[in-house]
């Protein structure tokens, strides 16, 4: 949900800037704009507007009017107040246009702070809550206080979850951060500094990076990058760990990232599995906090999470369940924050969330955190936000993410939990070392499977382009086949804006069936579980109420294929361990049926990839 990046220094161009945004369009895509502060002392500003174009345009300007370049901003646009609109992109500037803002989140006292800034004279441009940041700094500037003050003073006037970076012509190379609940970073390179709302925007730039915490304000200028308080105290600065590289976050030959990362998912499994069983054959999680003497004690355990890692969550669920006997509740994370749940010091609140910056999950578990409870962290993102707040973390090693529709974290996700499963029944002695080491083995043979999964592409792509008409999709499935149902229907929402439903197969004939006639298709998770022949019945139910059946199924099962019109065939696995694979065909379905339907997969209207707004 919009990106920032700044750069500054001799090394510094506006082209990192047009670069950068390039890399943040995952982030939004409705308008983007960079502002420039020039050797003369003047602050340019170039902002463009329309999804596909605003960039290429910026690039094209940017060629024209590099020169002069001593520090800039660049924003790229995911809409919250105020229209899509060439004077609603950021940078935001005030009335002087000496002061330039880009902004993440939401100023959720806007209205009352634009009213206050009016009666004092000052001229607003655009209908954004982000123009009150720009006209509140050159307010206290006015007092006399430095940008460094005038950011830490805004602070205490601005409400909401927000991270904003501010440039003064009068300085101009110097920028200023902060955040509250929303992501910033800062990197460190030769001869130019950064700032930025997330690592890929900056990576083959920065050599180091560095995080900024809530409530903290950053300086970062050619000479180096100064941490504070809001008090003004001088603050450490904490290196973040970043092993990925600038070729995971472009494209590679690929037409787009999304099928990129669909193919990359054996890597991503692998990965994230690997080196987790020691010599004597137990569990081990390296980066985990949570002692296990903590663990034992745990009674109860909460799930969190949004879209795709809501799902993940859901196929823990049934693991954790099922080898822990721990009871688990499974919450939308914007559910939980708000409807008072029972916790204690004997609860443990997993987050999901392959950015660690999803403001509602990041909330839900600062709320379990106040009220006593343990949190850990599934993310992909080393240093997010919610790795850094939580009790403890366990990263999947999936590499940078940049289409919005999640695939590869997504059964990085499922691996890492059912690894984090594995784990608490080897501390909690729920099932024998034999049991553990035998449930390993299989899972990571995954990566091969799901290599197998892959090289069915092409058929799976001849049923999605054979349905390009189609106006309804229905997906069941029962036990952990059901997370793989939502999933599937959400991938399909996503990229190809048609009407998809996930349900579990029982529930179907209460009340969804009614929906079911020939112009549906019904995708039934199909591979063999011990309520296999529960979920034949409820084809067969769909089947003679006229709908096209598409059946994924185990590798050679014969009976199962012969239940669909079309069948996606996945090699055996676990029972708990399926949805691995099984969720792989439908996220080929949903591309190739997107890309047949003319949508750019990469950047589905309306979607952002990190939602750092309630
Ligand atoms: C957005 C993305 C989804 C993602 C969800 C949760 O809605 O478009 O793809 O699943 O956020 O994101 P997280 O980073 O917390 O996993």
């Amino acid at each position: 949900m919009c990106g920032i990046i700044g750069s500054t220094g001799d090394a510094a161009t506006l082209n990192d800037l047009v670069e950068g945004l390039a890399r943040l369009e995952y982030r939004g895509y409705d308008s983007a704009g960079v502002a420039v502060a020039r050797a003369d002392g003047t602050l340019d500003r170039i902002r463009a507007v329309d999804g596909t174009t605003s960039l290429k345009l910026l690039a094209d300007l940017a060629s024209e009017r590099s020169e002069g370049y001593i520090a800039g901003l660049g924003h790229t646009r995911w809409a919250t107040h105020g229209r899509v609109t060439t004077e609603n992109a950021h940078p935001h500037m005030d009335c002087s246009g000496g002061i330039g803002v880009v902004h993440n989140g939401i100023v959720e006292n806007f209205r009352e702070l634009k009213a206050e800034l009016e009666s004092e004279e000052h001229h607003f441009d655009s209908q954004t809550d982000t123009e009150v940041i720009a006209h509140l700094l050159e307010s206290f500037l006015k007092q006399g206080l430095s940008l460094r003050e005038a950011v830490m003073q805004s602070m205490s006037r601005l409400r909401g979850a927000m991270s904003f970076v501010a440039i003064d012509s009068k300085d101009p190379g110097v920028m200023v951060g902060t955040k509250r609940m929303a992501p910033l970073i800062v990197g460190k390179g030769r001869g130019a500094n950064f700032v930025a709302s997330d690592i890929p925007a900056i990576l083959g730039k920065a050599d180091s990076f560095y995080q900024v915490g809530d409530n903290q304000v950053v300086v970062v200028s050619p000479q180096g990058i100064e941490l504070f308080d809001l008090t003004g105290t001088s603050v450490q600065l904490v290196e973040i760990s970043v092993d990925w590289d600038l070729a995971a976050a472009e494209r590679g030959g690929f037409s787009d990232f999304m099928s990129k990362e669909i193919f990359e998912q054996p890597a991503a499994v692998r990965d994230t599995l690997l080196g987790r069983l020691n010599a004597p054959g137990e569990i081990v999680l390296d980066e985990m906090r949570l002692d296990p003497e903590e663990l034992r004690r745990i009674n109860k355990i909460f799930i969190v999470g949004c879209g795709t890692s809501y799902h993940a969550g859901m196929v823990a669920k049934y693991a954790i369940e099922h080898w822990t006997r721990i009871p688990v509740e499974l919450d939308i994370s914007s559910e939980f924050r708000y409807r008072d749940p029972v916790l204690d010091q004997e609860t443990l609140v997993i987050g999901v969330s392959q950015s660690g910056e999803t403001l509602d999950t990041l909330a839900a578990m600062n709320e379990a955190s106040l009220l006593g409870a343990k949190t850990l962290v599934v993310s992909n993102v080393m240093g997010s936000s919610m790795a850094r707040t939580a009790d403890a973390v366990l990263y999947t090693r999936a590499g940078p993410e940049i289409g919005v529709a999640a695939t590869k974290t997504h059964t990085a996700q499922i691996s890492a939990l059912l690894l984090l499963a594995l784990y608490l029944a080897q501390v909690r002695h729920c099932l024998y070392p034999s049991e553990i080491r035998e449930i390993y083995e299989e899972m990571i043979t995954l990566p091969e499977k799901i290599e197998q999964v892959l090289a069915t592409d092409a058929a799976v792509q001849e049923v999605a382009q054979s349905m390009a008409a189609v106006k309804r999709f229905y997906f069941i499935g029962r036990h952990v086949g059901y997370p793989v149902a939502l999933e599937g229907a959400l991938k399909l929402k996503e990229i190809s804006y048609l009407p998809a439903e996930g349900y579990p197969a029982g529930e179907l004939k209460h009340g969804p069936i009614a929906m079911i006639d020939s112009d549906a298709v019904v995708f039934g998770v199909t591979t063999r579980t011990r309520l296999w022949e529960k979920m034949t019945s409820n084809l067969e139910e769909v089947r003679v109420r006229g709908a096209r059946i598409v059946v994924v199924a185990n590798e050679g099962d014969t009976q199962s294929v012969g239940l669909g019109d079309a069948a996606f065939e996945v090699p055996k696995t676990h029972a708990l361990l399926a949805p691995v694979l099984d969720v792989i065909p439908l996220q080929l379905f949903a591309y190739h049926l997107a890309v047949a339907l003319g949508n750019d997969v990469d950047r589905p209207r309306n979607l952002a990839k990190t939602v750092t707004v309630e």
